[in-house]
């Protein structure tokens, strides 16, 4: 399912829990992906449906550690993005917009099927995604985030904004790929599912400290010395 030789973190489960969710979205529906990067989920998205693409490609917030890189990593990033693309045969499927998620928002129509948000992971722009991308989810539709009870930031932002309302159903997740359903949930049992993730989002935190401090006998003890998405 994950597409040979393009660099990303999406893993093989969390690659068919998105194409799931993106043949779920109808004939003419829209999908929206925030952060892109060379296109590795870009790709498993674009084989079920067209794609609005949002990335700026301008070397932030790029992944692990690359909060502030060059523009002209950016613009490789950018150039393998759209190479890769076109090797896969899906460059027809999918609607770059090169900006900002927070400023593509005024060019994109609503609502939309489906949203995948993996941009900026930082607590304040993983809110504004989560709030201003989830509004325009349809009911009904879904939204999944990568990083989830992983990355500090887009925890933080789950808590803040999904944990605690009753219009966001927790579906699951795969790793760090959650999924929500825009639907009404009962608030006490939904708060619930979603704070039994928070031992896993911990021992994720004690194998990053571990992996950084190079003390990889730790985090051979908490399960994994893989760098946790
Ligand atoms: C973790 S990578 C995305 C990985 C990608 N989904 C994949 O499967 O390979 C994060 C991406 O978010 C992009 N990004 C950073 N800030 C952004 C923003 N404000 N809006 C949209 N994308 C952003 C970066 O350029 C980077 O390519």
């Amino acid at each position: 399912m994950l597409p040979p030789d393009v660099e990303g973190w999406l893993t093989e489960a969390q690659a068919r829990r998105l194409r799931a969710a993106a043949e779920n979205v109808p004939e003419g529906g829209a999908m929206v992906e925030i952060g892109s990067y060379q296109g590795r989920s870009t790709i498993v998205l674009a084989g079920a449906t067209n794609v609005i693409a949002i990335d700026p490609h301008a070397g932030n917030d790029r992944g692990p550690g690359q909060w502030d890189t060059s523009a002209r990593e950016g613009q490789g990033d950018h150039e393998h993005f759209v190479a890769n693309l076109e090797r896969a045969g899906v460059r027809e499927r999918v609607r770059h917009v090169r900006l900002p998620s927070q400023e593509a928002l005024a060019e994109l129509p609503g609502p939309f099927d489906a949203v995948y948000v993996d941009g900026a992971h930082r607590y304040s722009p993983a809110l504004a995604d989560i709030r201003a991308y989830g509004a325009r989810v349809r009911p009904g539709g879904t939204l999944l985030i990568h990083d989830s009870f992983s990355s500090v930031g887009v925890t933080l932002a789950i808590v803040r904004q999904l944990m605690p309302s009753g219009q966001w159903t927790y579906v699951g997740r795969d790793g760090s790929l959650t999924e929500y359903r825009r639907a009404p949930a009962p608030r006490a049992k939904n708060a619930l599912r979603q704070l039994a993730q928070l031992p896993w989002f911990a021992r994720n935190l004690a194998i990053k400290v571990a992996l950084t401090l190079r003390v990889r006998p730790v985090a051979r003890a908490l399960g994994s010395e893989e760098w946790p998405y």
